[in-house]
């Protein structure tokens, strides 16, 4: 018994080492770090997201990349927001009453910078509140960049999405305009480019093709056909999160469909969700199972999963054989992979003065 068991371990184990060399070897040729420490909207855990505290936070900590989520002003401006409408994480409903519900490009980048995008925080994470975070300003793409920028010994380089691109004709141009009027086209590795909309990684592919691209996948409408064959909209359920968290792919072919898709569309990696241990129902459908994983690999294609925040969770992603993490808490992620000399946040933002 003993005999048979031993090598099976030793089999298992050099499998797993396989893969793991793998996704090693594929961030190598493109000068991605391996594993990647993304650090989702900033340090977005401990600060307002997609704020300059959030940003700096995550610079100092020593992430890898500085994810952002892209969208333009009315004036043509490229900012960083999220969601559609700005009433989660902003005063507009008191600043421009009527207007809450108009998307990003309704306003105008004067207009965006007069609300209120840190208070939000505050209330939400009484136990995280600083009086700093009240009265943080919407940040354009260009002060995103001067943060990466701003600390000769943290270089995290900038992890972009073009977000619902859309609503936004020939952002991947203007975007591709702006990152070499700053330098950034020349650097391997510095910046990837990411969405979940197939026509906008085609866009990106056509003006940077030498800049590395994710396609983000996801179980539901314009992405990953459902094995319940439901939508959301026709489901009857109220529940929109756990109704997305419950769903899988139609089958295996689907899923590998879509890899094959990201590849001929010039992806080198796909961006698939992963369940969160933390929000039970309310968690994201598990797109990281090893086969997933290994089939992604086997193509050539790195995995970077969103969006983990909890220790046990980046364990078990890291055993199924992903290559980096999207992270709100990017500390605790540079804590789990031993990185050296990962200060606390708490006195990373005294030190900042918030
Ligand atoms: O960009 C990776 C992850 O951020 C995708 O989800 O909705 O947080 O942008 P979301
Ligand atoms: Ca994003």
């Amino acid at each position: 018994m003993r005999i048979c068991v031993l090598p099976l371990a030793f089999a298992l184990l050099s499998t797993f080492d396989v893969h793991a060399e793998e996704g090693a070897s594929l961030a190598q040729a493109s000068s991605i770090p391996h594993p990647a420490v993304i650090a989702h909207r900033g340090a977005s855990f401990d600060a307002p997201e997609s704020t300059t505290p959030a940003y700096l936070l995550a610079r100092e900590l020593g992430a890898d990349y500085l994810e952002m989520d892209l969208q333009r002003t009315r004036d043509d401006v490229l900012v960083v927001v999220h969601d559609d409408v700005l009433t989660r994480t902003s005063d507009v409903a008191q600043r421009f009453p009527g207007r809450e519900n108009k998307p990003v490009s309704d306003f105008t980048l004067a207009e965006l910078k007069s609300l209120d995008a840190g208070s939000w925080f505050n209330q939400a994470y009484p136990q995280r509140a600083r009086k700093a975070f009240a009265g943080q300003r919407i940040l354009t793409l260009d002060e995103v960049i001067d943060i990466a920028e701003g600390d000769p010994d943290r270089r995290p380089g900038l992890y972009i999405e073009t977000k619902v691109p859309g609503q936004f004709p020939g952002i991947e141009r203007q975007l591709k305009a702006r990152l070499q009027a700053r330098g950034w086209l020349d650097q391997p590795g510095r910046v990837i480019l990411q969405t979940f909309d197939r026509n906008s990684l085609a866009l990106l592919h056509e003006e940077m093709p030498q800049v590395p691209k994710i396609l983000l996948l996801w179980v539901g409408k314009g992405s990953i056909e459902p094995k319940s064959g439901q939508d959301f909209a026709d489901s009857g359920e109220q529940d929109k999160a756990a109704f997305y968290a419950r769903q899988a792919p139609k089958d295996t072919q689907e899923f590998l469909r879509w890899l094959d898709a990201a590849k001929a569309a010039g992806a080198i990696g796909t961006g698939p969700s992963a369940r969160r241990s933390d929000l039970g129902e309310q968690s994201y459908a598990d797109l990281i199972q090893p086969w997933m994983n290994q089939a992604s690999h086997a193509r050539g294609l790195l995995v970077h999963a969103y969006t983990l925040d909890a220790p046990e969770d980046f364990a078990k992603a890291m055993a199924a054989g992903v290559d980096g993490l999207f992270t709100n808490r990017a500390g605790q992620l540079l804590r789990f992979y031993n990185r050296p000399a990962v200060p606390e946040e708490a006195q990373v933002l005294d030190r900042l003065g918030y």
